[in-house]
């Protein structure tokens, strides 16, 4: 939490290990993502700064500890000004406080399904 902090004061843009050489391919792009310090993390800044997704579909999505998207998803949309960003989705993921460090699993994982669902009908990408 304290290095996070530090980091996002900083706009500390960390390098990432994998590299996409055909993102150009892709005309919709799905962020996923959870939040730290109420912020879009670090290295999913770092991401939308080193690629170009201009013209694109880009779709965020979103896990938190309870506490919301924070300024994540506006985030997206200033890092993809040329971008068109279509309805995100937000669910409440792991909670290491509460020692829950995998929560989407039985009755929560139908739950998160069936909302998943409903999101992606919402946003015409699945009848
Ligand atoms: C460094 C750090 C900072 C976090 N900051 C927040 C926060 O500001 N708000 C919040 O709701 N959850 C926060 N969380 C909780 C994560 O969002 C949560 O653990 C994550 O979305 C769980 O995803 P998972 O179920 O896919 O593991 C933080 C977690 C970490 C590790």
């Amino acid at each position: 939490m304290q290095q996070v902090s530090s980091e996002n004061e900083k706009g500390y843009l960390p390098a990432l290990k994998t590299k996409i050489d055909n993102i150009e391919n892709y005309d919709v792009v799905f962020i996923g993502f959870p939040t730290w310090g109420m912020q879009l993390p670090p290295p999913i800044k770092s991401f939308l700064h080193q690629y170009d997704l201009s013209g694109k579909t880009v779709i965020p999505f979103n896990t938190n500890g309870g506490y919301g998207i924070g300024s994540s998803f506006d985030t997206v949309k200033q890092l993809c000004p040329k971008s068109k960003i279509l309805k995100g989705f937000s669910i409440r993921g792991g909670s290491e406080r509460d020692g829950k460090l995998l929560v989407i699993k039985e009755k929560e994982a139908a739950e998160a399904e069936a909302k998943v669902v409903e999101w992606l009908r919402s946003i015409n990408l699945l009848k």
